[in-house]
C-alpha cells in the first residue's frame, strides 16, 4: 500500500492519560489518525455512525477530493479517461493499477469475451421471477446463482490465477446476466452475446439486438461507453464498501459482488437516477412547476429529498456531473432527440442553486442528475437505470475485492455503544400485563 506511516503523532488526552495516535499520510497528503489500539489504550472507542470521518482502509484505486471537484482512477484524472479510454482500458486500469498496453488489452479484451456465454442451462433461473420482480433484485440474485456454477472459484484466499479467473468471469458475466433478464422479462428471445463487438456494444446488442437488427448505433454506444467509465469507481461509497466488507469474511467474490448490487440500488445511492426520472416525470405531469419540490425538499418535516442532488463527499460540483450535462445536450443533439425532462432538469438545478438552502448546505447536482436523460435517450428503460450503474461500477468493485484480499485485511467489524436497557430478569409469560 502507498500510505506512508510518518513521524508525526496526534495527542489524546482523557481522564488525565496521554496517549499518542500515529499519523498515517496518503500520497496526496490526506492524514488519518490511526485509532486501532484506542480501545486497547483507553477502553474507550470512536463514534462515527454514516463514517462521515472514517478511514475504512489504505486504497490505491481512486483518489477523490471532494473541495476541488476532483477525481482521478489511479493518478489519471476522470475527464481524460471519460474522453479518451475505453470501458476495457478502464476496467484494467482500476483492476490491475496500470493502462494495458496493445498486447495486453488484445488478451483482457478476448479474455473476457470468450468469456460472455452463461454456463448451460443458466437461462431458466430467469423464467421463475415474477413479470413484477425489480432488475436490481434479478441482478443481485442471478450473480448468486452464477457461483453455483464455479465451485473451484469460491476458494477464500484464491491463488493468483484463480483471482484473475473470477475477474474474467464476472466482468463477462454479469452483463449477459443483465441482458438476459432484460429480454426474458419482456418475453423476448435471447441475443447471444459477440466477440466481434466491444464491450459497451456487445451489452447494447444483446439488450436491444437480433435478427435483422443492426449493430448499436455508434452515437449510442460512445456515450454508453462513456456512462461505463464515469461510475466505474468512487472509492469507499456504500455498495463499494459493502463489497469489501462483505469480502473480508473471506467470502467469495460472487456473494461480495451481489451485497454490491444490492447496496448500490437504494435511492440514496446508485437507485437515485431512476428516482431523478420518476420526480422529474411527476413535476412535469404537474405543469413543469418545479418550486413545490424545492419546498418539499427543504421541508424538514417531509422525507422528501431533491434526487440526484447533494453527494457525501462533493461540496463544490460533482465533477463527473459536469461531464455528462455535457454529453446529455451532444447525445440528444446526436441522437435528434428532444426530451422535454431535459429542459425541466436544467430549470430545477438553476433554481436550487441560487436557493439559501442549497447554497449553504453546498448541495450541487451529483452523477445521477443528468444520467437518467442520457439513458432515456438512448432507449434504456426507467427501472433499468441503475443497472446501468451497476454494470459501470463492477470493474471498481472488483478492484477493491482484489485489493482487500491481497491486502490480508482483518475482517471488518465495527463497534456500537449500547443504549438499551440494562441488566433485567426474565418475566414468565402468566407475570406479565
Ligand atoms: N435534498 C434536500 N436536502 C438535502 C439533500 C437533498 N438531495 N441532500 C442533503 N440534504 C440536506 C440534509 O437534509 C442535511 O440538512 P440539515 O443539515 O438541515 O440536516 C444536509 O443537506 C446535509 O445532508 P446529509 O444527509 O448529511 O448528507 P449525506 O452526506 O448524509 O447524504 C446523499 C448524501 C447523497 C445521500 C444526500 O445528499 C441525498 O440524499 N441526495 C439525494 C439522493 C441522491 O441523489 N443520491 C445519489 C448520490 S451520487 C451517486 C452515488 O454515489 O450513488
Amino acid at each position: 500500500m502507498t500510505a506512508a506511516a510518518s513521524t508525526e503523532t496526534a495527542k489524546l488526552s482523557l481522564n488525565g492519560q496521554t496517549i499518542d495516535l500515529p499519523v498515517i499520510i496518503g500520497t496526496e497528503k490526506e492524514k488519518a489518525f490511526e485509532i486501532g489500539k484506542l480501545r486497547d489504550q483507553t477502553g474507550v472507542i470512536t463514534m462515527d455512525p454514516g463514517f462521515g470521518n472514517t478511514g475504512s482502509c489504505v486504497s490505491s484505486i481512486t483518489f477523490l477530493d471532494g473541495e476541488r471537484g476532483v477525481l482521478r482512477y489511479r493518478g489519471i484524472p476522470i475527464e481524460q479517461l471519460a474522453e479518451q479510454a475505453t470501458s476495457t482500458e478502464t476496467a484494467h486500469l482500476l483492476i490491475y493499477g496500470e493502462l494495458p498496453n496493445k498486447r495486453e488489452l488484445e488478451q483482457f479484451t478476448q479474455r473476457v469475451s470468450e468469456r460472455y456465454a452463461l454456463p448451460d442451462g443458466m437461462e431458466r433461473f430467469f423464467d421463475a421471477f415474477p413479470k413484477s420482480a425489480h432488475p436490481m433484485a434479478v441482478l443481485s440474485a442471478m450473480i448468486t446463482v452464477l457461483s453455483s456454477y464455479y465451485p473451484q472459484l469460491l476458494n477464500p484466499y484464491p491463488t493468483r490465477e484463480e483471482m484473475d479467473e473470477i475477474i474474467l468471469t464476472l466482468m463477462a458475466k454479469i452483463p449477459t446476466l443483465a441482458a438476459v433478464a432484460y429480454r426474458r422479462s419482456r418475453g423476448l428471445d435471447v441475443v447471444a452475446p459477440r466477440a466481434d463487438l466491444g464491450y459497451s456494444a456487445n451489452y447494447l446488442n444483446m439488450v436491444f439486438g437480433g435478427p435483422g437488427k443492426k449493430d448499436p448505433d455508434p452515437t449510442i454506444v460512445q456515450a454508453f461507453r462513456q456512462m461505463l467509465i464515469l461510475h466505474a469507481d468512487h472509492e469507499q461509497n456504500c455498495s463499494t464498501s459493502t463489497v469489501r466488507l462483505v469480502g473480508s469474511s473471506r467470502t467469495n467474490a460472487f456473494s461480495s459482488i451481489s451485497s454490491g448490487v444490492s447496496a448500490l440500488w437504494g435511492p440514496l445511492h446508485g437507485g437515485a437516477n431512476q428516482a431523478v426520472i420518476e420526480m422529474l416525470e411527476s413535476i412535469q405531469k404537474g405543469g413543469g412547476d418545479s418550486k413545490k419540490y424545492i419546498a418539499m425538499a427543504k421541508d424538514k418535516t417531509s422525507m422528501f429529498r431533491l434526487m440526484g442532488f447533494g453527494h457525501r463527499v462533493y461540496k463544490n460540483f460533482d465533477p463527473r456531473s459536469r461531464i455528462i450535462k455535457k454529453a446529455c445536450d451532444q447525445v440528444l443533439a446526436k441522437l435528434g432527440v428532444k426530451d422535454p425532462l431535459l429542459d425541466i432538469a436544467k430549470q430545477l438545478e438553476e433554481a436550487a442553486l441560487k436557493d439559501e438552502y442549497f447554497v449553504t448546505r453546498k448541495l450541487y447536482p451529483n452523477v445521477d442528475f443528468y444520467s437518467g436523460i442520457i439513458l432515456r435517450a438512448i432507449g434504456i428503460p426507467t427501472n433499468e437505470f441503475t443497472v446501468i450503474f451497476a454494470l459501470g461500477r463492477l470493474p471498481g468493485w472488483l478492484a477493491h475485492w482484489k485489493e482487500l484480499v491481497e491486502s490480508g485485511q482483518r475482517i471488518g467489524r465495527p463497534r456500537q455503544i449500547y443504549m438499551g436497557p440494562t441488566e433485567r430478569p426474565y418475566r414468565p409469560l402468566t407475570q406479565r400485563g
